[in-house]
């Protein structure tokens, strides 16, 4: 993606450009599908709470991190440790890392795949509206017709295998063929385009009869449900921090790799932040007051936006033309967010193990799609592996802020974060003190109490 010519190391080419990519691979399924569901099913506002504070207080040291270890060692994830902690076992994390972007790429391909469904049916549907009876379906039939669609498409067995494929040809044309020019100057107008929709859904959302419900339930903390399995829940909000921001393993370090030198990584790690929280809580208001409006179950589980958004767009002048467009522009941000996941193990293959580019991705492609193939086939591969980065991101993002916080020389984490002097760091001590302290510790308090209230879920005789 981001080869220069005569074997240079490549990067973004200007600001814009860094931006573009990295809220790219941060906005993406993990804001407009998981995160309603995940706040769903958590009880709503106690939970959003406690997700924008680790966010704040633990995402942005994280992200920087990744940007210093990225950019000092101008390497993907392993070659960068091996770099710059050379002789020890830092190396190990890298390749967790890499580990871990195998499994999430999986599923995380197969749900973009979901979208590709959705756009292609949505044609069908604008185009037959008297044969599926639209027009004489109230808000429950509504609710009912999509669910079904959801549920046999899903239990199907072709079609989720063929959408997966395609996403991830799609993905793997664009990583081989270079990302400047295609999916940059996509990016610049259809992510702009893509939010107004979201706006015009918001509006839709918030004006349906009964939608005020879903407002109270998203913003106003409630810790009742929260006190059931306190422990789990911060665990998932954590979790979740980490996978909408695309930190803990490693992404972050490759694509902080391609920053040039006098960008500021504070500043663009802020701006990252906020634009994925914002999209984030922007989606849970599309969603939510949909959700009470035709009394679907905040709870639903993965589903949860597959079978609400449709009905919002029925409700809307022009039906489902708006849930074509929707779906292929979050086909797109999806795309976006995938190519980072690839870039991390093409990076690796082509940078460690000495592989052209294209035989990296093609070699990445080959060995995701088997995992993919098993997601689409089991709902039980598909569920462990869509819970696993609550468990893995953390555990990454942990060992990150240890390495930068006790391993790396303050004055070249400094020199790193001035961009050599160019800009004044007044919260140098600060970024100090949360990687060293904050961060770490509570990573692992949270993580340990975590797995443990996970483990006493599964096996209760243990409690
Ligand atoms: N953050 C992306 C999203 O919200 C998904 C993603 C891309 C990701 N790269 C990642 C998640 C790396 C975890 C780690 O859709």
């Amino acid at each position: 993606m981001l080869q220069g010519g005569n074997g240079e190391r490549d990067s973004f080419s200007n600001k814009f450009g860094v931006l573009a990519a990295l809220a790219g691979s941060a906005i993406g399924l993990g804001n407009i599908w998981r995160f309603p569901y995940v706040v769903g099913q958590n009880g709503g506002g106690a939970f959003l709470l406690i997700y924008v504070i680790f966010v704040a207080a633990i995402g942005i040291p994280v992200m920087m991190s990744e940007f210093v270890i990225g950019r000092s060692a101008q390497l993907n994830p392993v070659g960068a440790f091996k770099k710059i902690a050379p002789g020890t076992k830092w190396h190990l994390v890298g390749m967790l890392g890499v580990v871990s972007v195998f499994i999430i790429f999986a599923f995380y391909t197969v749900v973009a795949g979901w979208t590709l469904e959705y756009v292609v049916q949505s044609i069908r549907w604008i185009l037959n509206p008297e044969k599926f009876g639209f027009a004489s379906m109230d808000n429950a039939a509504l609710t009912q017709f999509f669910s079904n669609h959801y549920e046999s498409f899903t239990s199907g067995l072709w079609r989720p295998i063929i959408w997966f494929v395609v996403m991830m040809l799609l993905t793997g044309y664009i990583v081989i063929s270079g990302v400047k020019n295609g999916i940059e100057k996509f990016s610049k107008i259809l992510m702009p385009v893509f939010l107004v929709l979201l706006l015009i859904l918001v509006l839709r959302s918030v004006t349906l009869e009964g939608g005020r419900q879903g407002l109270v339930f998203l913003f106003k903390p409630d810790f009742t449900h929260f006190k059931e399995a306190p422990f789990r829940i911060i665990l998932e909000a954590l979790g979740q921090a980490f996978f909408s921001l695309s930190i803990g393993m490693g992404t972050l370090i490759t694509y902080g790799s391609y920053i040039r030198k006098k960008e500021n990584l504070a500043g663009t790690a802020i701006s990252v932040v906020v634009a994925d929280t914002s999209v984030a809580i922007i989606a849970g208001l599309a969603i939510f007051p949909a959700v009470f409006a035709f009394g679907i179950d905040p709870g639903e589980g993965p589903e949860l936006v597959y079978k609400t958004l449709p009905v919002i767009f029925q409700n809307m002048p022009g039906g489902l033309i708006w849930a074509f467009m929707f779906f292929l522009l979050l086909c797109f941000a999806a795309i976006t967010s995938t190519i980072s996941m690839l870039e991390v193990i093409v990076a690796y293959f082509s940078e460690q193990l000495n592989m052209s580019r294209k035989k990296a991705t093609i070699l990445s492609m080959i060995s995701v799609g088997f995992l993919g193939i098993l997601c689409t086939a089991s709902s039980d591969v598909f569920g462990f592996f869509n819970a696993s980065p609550d468990l893995m991101l953390p555990l990454g993002g942990f060992f990150i802020v240890v390495f930068i916080g006790w391993f790396f020389a303050r004055d070249k984490s400094k020199k790193e974060l001035s961009s050599e002097g160019s800009y004044k760091i007044r919260y140098h001590s600060l970024f100090m003190f949360l990687v060293k302290f904050v961060a770490p510790l509570a990573i692992a308090f949270l993580f340990a109490l975590g797995v443990y209230s996970k483990v006493i879920t599964l096996f209760p005789g243990l409690g």
